[in-house]
């Protein structure tokens, strides 16, 4: 499973979970400086990157990532809402030294952090690259969406999440890290550590049948060497159910953490 689906997820995401999103760019645009250079780590399909450069129109927006298909699909998504010329792409990879960013007075970093080899050096980076004063925004998962209640299939798909988990975490990604302590340990002042539960309840937009359809496929498609044959068939059904389900809720938490240096 490429980019696309993950490019496709991405998306969907921004469009079910936009609330959330709204509320924290706006706390971020509260305390950014006027006309701020906002860089987003790990920028993916863009998400970050056009909700950033909407909601803080006096700002420009560098997203930054490892693949070159991501900011493709960047470029084309800020070029059609006609925010092209307020975000430039650079390609690099992040466990390198950074690329000079320019003076940068806001990192957004969602999702992302938990990718690099080393928190720690990530944190220090983010710390060198940012003006005196400036924010430095992570925001990282706490539970994956789950959307499934009240039947068997609720079960499988917590057997996915469960297996998934132990993937992730044998793979080497920093899911649960402490963001807030590498902060301090940083030099980063200012700590403010807010979480996000999100529970949204039927009726809800189509889009969340496409949403869990592109969540679930990539997660069963991550355990394919893992899962016994019938688990998989099992988790397969569920997926191809979702497309006449109206029951479908969407569960999930977020941190979000905000440091100045
Ligand atoms: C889960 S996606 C999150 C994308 C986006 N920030 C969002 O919130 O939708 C993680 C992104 O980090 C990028 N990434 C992972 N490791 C990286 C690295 N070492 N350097 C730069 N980007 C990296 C991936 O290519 C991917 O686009």
């Amino acid at each position: 499973m490429g980019h696309d689906h993950l490019i496709e997820l991405l998306d969907l995401d921004a469009e079910v979970l936009h609330e959330y999103f709204r509320d924290v760019i706006g706390w971020v645009g509260r305390e950014a400086a006027e006309r701020p250079h906002v860089v987003d780590l790990g920028a993916g399909s863009g998400t970050g990157s056009l909700a950033l450069a909407r909601e803080l129109p006096d700002s420009t927006i560098t997203a930054v990532d490892l693949s070159p298909e991501m900011l493709a699909h960047l470029r084309g998504r800020a070029d059609a809402a006609g925010l092209g010329d307020r975000i430039r792409t650079v390609e690099a990879d992040l466990d390198q030294p950074w690329p000079d960013l320019g003076p940068v007075e806001v990192i957004w970093a969602a999702a992302s952090m938990h990718h690099m080899a080393d928190p720690a050096t990530a944190v220090a980076s983010a710390f060198g690259a940012l003006r005196p004063g400036g924010l430095l925004v992570i925001a990282e998962l706490d539970s994956f969406p789950h959307f499934l209640t009240g039947t068997a299939d609720e079960e499988m798909e917590r057997l996915g999440h469960a297996e998934a988990a132990k993937r992730r975490h044998e793979a080497g990604l920093h899911m649960h890290e402490n963001w807030g302590e590498r902060m301090r340990q940083a030099g980063f002042t200012s700590v403010t550590e807010r979480h996000f539960d999100i529970d949204l309840r039927p009726p809800l937009p189509a889009a969340t049948i496409r949403y869990a359809q592109a969540s679930l496929s990539r997660m069963r498609h991550g355990l394919e060497e893992r899962l016994s044959a019938r688990d998989l068939a099992a988790l397969e059904q569920v997926v191809a159910g979702l497309a006449t389900r109206a029951d479908l809720s969407v569960r999930t938490g977020r941190t979000v953490w905000l440091a100045r240096r």
